[in-house]
């Protein structure tokens, strides 16, 4: 791929002071609940190790993929790469995502979780683009609120690429 230019939009501080303060929020919400904690692959991976460690209670973990995105334009299809392990029912549940872009995958998300009956279903995003929604998306906690723009890092990614910057950035040079 070709080197991209890539320019500071959220900071690394920024970011990790959002990323405690949804925390405790969180924490305060459902301290001594039977929480599980699901991780949207592959965007939220960073955000959710993050998220979880903020949170000051005991909580279990799982994993559910799905891919929706091929460049930079939604397609609007989701598909599930991964399962979850364990049931949910009765459980509280935090469906953590990356970014709310049209609003499809997340709208996907709660109701195929809402039809394995949680006790409750928390929605938490990092980034919403609230100018791109396609559909009504009710969240719970967002981090940031963004313009539509196109943004990498901190799980999020360019064709597979940048998903290890600390911080989110702008790519300055699509075509
Ligand atoms: P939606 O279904 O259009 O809301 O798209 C959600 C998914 O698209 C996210 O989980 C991301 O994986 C991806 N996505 C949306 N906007 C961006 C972006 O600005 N950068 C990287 N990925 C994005």
């Amino acid at each position: 791929m070709e080197t991209m230019k890539l320019s500071t939009y959220i900071s690394e501080a920024d970011i990790q002071k959002k990323v405690k303060d949804l925390g405790q929020t969180l924490s305060q919400k459902l301290k001594g609940r039977d929480v599980v904690a699901i991780c949207v692959l592959k965007g939220s991976f960073v955000f959710f190790s993050d998220l979880i460690r903020s949170m000051d209670m005991d909580l279990q973990v799982e994993f559910f993929g799905v891919s929706s995105y091929q460049g930079t334009t939604s397609s609007g299809e989701v598909k599930v790469t991964l399962d979850l392990t364990h049931p949910i029912e009765g459980k509280d549940v935090i469906l953590v995502e990356d970014i709310v872009d049209t609003g499809l995958t997340m709208n996907y998300l709660k109701n195929a979780l809402l039809s394995r009956m949680p006790r409750s279903l928390t929605t938490v995003a990092l980034l919403e683009k609230p100018e791109a929604l396609k559909v009504p998306c009710e969240l719970d906690y967002v981090g940031f609120k963004i313009p539509n723009d196109f943004v990498v890092g901190y799980g999020l990614d360019y064709q597979g690429h940048y998903r290890n910057l600390p911080y989110i950035a702008q790519v300055q040079n699509f075509n």
